[in-house]
């Protein structure tokens, strides 16, 4: 008890702060997504996601040696193909945008994580993340080989790690099954985004990989914010199909979410700062609310504090340049 107790002593100096720190980052433990074009030579910024551009496999492969060269960990790649249908099949095709860009960065910075997203949102004419039947169902267990298929097309071409965002039942197992019987069984892991929820935050990234759905919304598939087991027994399950890391999507909304399901699985749980977190950061920064640099790296810290073991972020880049 005070006066006796006085746990300012300890926050008197920076080596005394650093000393009892609980909590560091680590840009080997951030990843980087890259939004892919077809072609070569194409950049385009993306008008709602400040600094963030998509590029050609050649100019992502670049971008993607940067960040290698700063100590960012990973990047996770999203595919913008020029075809899109309702059955998704740009989604499978080997020369498609991500494939070529697994491809692209694997020669590029060879030692980095390449993590490939698997849904069809970007894949569709619809823009639903699966086979939408006549009455406006979106098919679940229709759905699922197409999943595989650019899962096992990723994995052909070099990823790491496949990571399913769709978010529909059995995914996981589906593609775990695929990737065996293609021979991946020991080279290609599954990082599951086990407990994403229909989220207004990802705004800004339906914009930058146009993949608004054109008439209703994710709901039945993505899970309701209000709710907390559920996401932890969306996590198990995933656990229980094969995943070999679990996420947490969006992340600083979330931030309850990450420590229940950190504490409740044995997997490490990555946390995923989505397009809006990060836009709602620039733009408060813009208005003078705070320093971007400070509030960004403060946003960061919780993320890792909750128990995320590593964080998806547009700005990992930045963030491994201000940590080193
Ligand atoms: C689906 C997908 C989405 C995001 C990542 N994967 C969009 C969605 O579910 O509508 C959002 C990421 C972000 O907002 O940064 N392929």
């Amino acid at each position: 008890m005070f006066p006796e107790s006085r746990p300012r002593r300890l926050r008197r100096t920076p080596a005394l702060r650093a000393l009892v720190r609980e909590t560091h980052l680590d840009p080997a433990q951030l990843i980087l997504p890259l939004f892919v074009l077809p072609g070569e030579g194409r950049r385009e910024p993306v008008a709602s996601l400040p600094g963030v551009d998509r590029l050609s496999a050649d100019l992502a492969a670049e971008a993607a040696a940067e960040a290698a060269a700063h100590g960012v960990g990973g990047v996770l790649l999203f595919g913008l193909p020029d075809a899109k249908d309702a059955e998704a099949t740009s989604s499978w095709d080997p020369d498609g945008p991500v494939p070529s860009a697994v491809r692209a960065i694997r020669a590029a910075a060879g030692g980095l994580v390449i993590a490939t997203d698997v849904c069809l949102c970007q894949y569709t004419d619809h823009g639903h993340c699966g086979l939408v039947g006549d009455d406006g169902t979106i098919l679940n267990d229709a759905s699922l080989p197409i999943l595989a298929k650019a899962a096992v097309a990723h994995a052909r071409a070099g990823a790491d790690l496949v990571a399913p965002s769709d978010m529909f039942d059995g995914r996981v197992a589906v593609i775990r099954d695929a990737l065996d019987e293609e021979g991946f069984a020991e080279t290609v892991g599954i990082l599951s985004y086990s407990s994403k929820y229909a989220s207004a935050f990802y705004g800004p990234f339906r914009d930058a990989a146009h993949s608004a759905p054109s008439a209703g919304d994710r709901r039945s598939h993505q899970l309701d914010p209000p709710n907390r087991a559920e996401a932890v027994r969306e996590g198990l399950i995933d656990e229980e199909e094969g995943a070999d890391l679990l996420m947490v999507k969006p992340a600083l909304a979330y931030l309850d979410v990450i420590r229940d399901l950190t504490d409740a699985t044995d997997l490490p749980v990555l946390a995923y700062q989505v397009s809006g977190e990060y836009a709602m950061l620039h733009h408060a920064a813009d208005r003078g609310a705070f320093a971007f640099r400070d509030a960004y790296l403060e946003s960061l810290v919780a993320i890792r504090r909750a128990g995320a073991r590593a964080t998806i972020t547009y700005g990992a880049v930045d963030a491994a340049k201000w940590l080193a």
